[in-house]
């Protein structure tokens, strides 16, 4: 069926009114004007895609929360082909790609090693029921590269978080989580949680509607990386099964808190608490064997998903025998008297083990292996230039802005910009959507380096960022040029 085509209304003089409404200036209001225009014209399809779509499609994938001031520009690019560092839009605009498939594509897009790998594997059919001939083999490499004992494979991370903490709370017979504030681990109910500090009771409420509160009623929402989180773990250690850990958050890439998490390893090892280190993002990127192998840590569990998959949805819980075994009952061999003893608990999914994130997995895998550790190495150095770069102009210009990396990982090192003032956090929102309208492709003022990534890029991205506080300053939306 073809989609109804709707013809978008002129939106200027709804605009004007809500901009003079909202207090901004002649200045500003005529720049925004301008630039809305623009940018509408510009991804007009990718515009046009949206509206046609609504109706029917229900769903919350955009850039960020919804501002009635962006209304006009609310709408995700639409993709149309992707290569490298690249991507293209619905319009032909071109790209270079900061979002990287939201921390999936760490050699690019469509990566030649991959697409073979699923391409054969398409070729010999796509078996759900039987096992792939592949698992055994991604969950060694997987074991190999992460120091893992053994590999359990879901088809997304937030099934693998909710694995991982059945799996603790089965092992251990307690009920009681740890998760920190700012760390997100997908969208389960059991972990969709905010902490509330009334009358320092550190349990959790619910963070959306339709997440009952019996759900988080045993999750503890701690501040990360404090040491009074220690004494609260400690306070509480006989009925804690684990203490769930993003080691370096996305939205907080400054944070890197090194002899916090020691301390953590430390008291959950001392009182037999299982620590699961959540590496969706940073597994495989920071260093072949994640942020544990970073640090130097060995968590209990631990969750991956992303890169792993090579682009194919696919979660991975892996972990000591002691937690994983509670998935099949343990190591048994044939031919002797052995059998799975350890007591079970309950895990399935009909897409597990899908024969393509097998065949993506292997080719994701192999490739690390034979790369060792100058990949990653030279990736996050160059990344660490990259900021550096940014920050010394930021600084340069007395702009309020400053940038963190983690490996590959960037984004903003002072969330204060976005907090505290109505003015600087359009500003924000417009830096994204200048970024955007001169060709970088990015969710936020974050994003992820790839492999992929030129030198040509990276300068062409700090060139767009120079460009777009010029603009954002002759739109009155930044403190003007400091003079020399
Ligand atoms: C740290 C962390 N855990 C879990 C998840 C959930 O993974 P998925 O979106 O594959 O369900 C994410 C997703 O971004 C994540 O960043």
């Amino acid at each position: 069926m073809n989609s109804p085509q709707v013809t978008l209304p002129p939106h200027s003089d709804n605009l004007t009114k809500m901009l003079a409404k909202a207090g901004f200036t002649n200045q500003q209001q005529e720049y925004l004007q301008y630039f809305i225009n623009r940018y509408s014209d510009r991804t007009k399809t990718s515009k046009q895609i949206s509206q046609n779509s609504r109706l029917f499609l229900s769903d919350d994938k955009n850039l960020g929360e919804f501002n009635l001031l962006f209304k006009e520009i609310y709408y995700p690019i639409v993709a149309n082909r992707s290569l490298g560092s690249k991507i293209w839009d619905v319009d032909g605009n071109e790209y270079v790609d900061v979002m990287m498939g939201l921390g999936i594509n760490l050699f690019g897009h469509n990566p030649s090693f991959i697409k073979e790998a699923l391409i054969n594997q398409i070729d010999k059919g796509i078996q759900i029921g039987p096992q792939s001939e592949l698992v055994g083999e991604v969950a060694e490499l997987i074991s190999q590269l992460t120091g893992m004992e053994r590999v359990c494979f879901s088809n997304t991370g937030t099934e693998a978080v909710m694995t991982a903490i059945r799996i603790a709370r089965a092992v251990t017979g307690r009920n009681k989580i740890v998760i920190f504030s700012g760390s997100y681990h997908g969208h389960f109910d059991g972990t969709l949680v905010k902490g509330h500090n009334a009358e320092n009771n550190q349990s959790a409420i619910p963070l959306a509607p339709g997440v009952l509160p019996n759900f988080v009623n045993d999750v503890l929402v701690l501040d990360y990386a404090k040491p009074e989180s220690l004494e609260i773990i400690k306070t509480h250690q006989q009925e804690l099964a684990a203490v769930l850990v993003v080691p370096v958050q996305t939205s907080r890439p400054a944070l890197q808190p090194k002899e916090f998490l020691y301390q953590l390893r430390e008291l959950t090892q001392a009182t037999e608490i299982a620590l699961i280190f959540d590496e969706m993002v940073t597994g495989f990127r920071i260093h072949p064997g994640g942020a544990q192998a970073y640090f130097g840590i060995q968590a209990d569990i631990a969750t991956y998903g992303k890169i792993v998959g090579g682009g194919i949805p696919i979660g991975v819980i892996a972990g000591k025998s002691k937690y994983m075994d509670a998935i099949d009952g343990g190591m048994w061999n044939y031919g002797d008297d052995s059998y799975p003893q350890t007591k079970k608990t309950f895990f399935a999914g009909t897409f597990c083990k899908h024969p393509l994130a097998m065949a993506a997995a292997k080719a994701v895998l192999k490739y690390l292996q034979t790369e060792g550790l100058s990949l990653h190495h030279k990736l996050n150095e160059r990344t660490t230039q990259f900021v550096t770069d940014l920050n010394n102009y930021f600084a340069a210009e007395k702009l309020p802005l400053k940038m963190a990396n983690f490996g590959s990982l960037f984004g903003s090192a002072s969330v204060e910009l976005s907090e505290d003032n109505y003015t600087a956090s359009v500003a924000m929102s417009l830096l994204k959507y200048h970024l955007l309208d001169k060709g970088v492709h990015l969710l936020g003022i974050s994003g992820y380096l790839s492999t992929a990534h030129t030198d040509e890029d990276i300068s062409y991205i700090i060139q767009a960022v120079k460009d777009s506080v010029e603009q954002l300053r002759s739109g009155g939306f930044l403190p003007p040029r400091p003079a020399v």
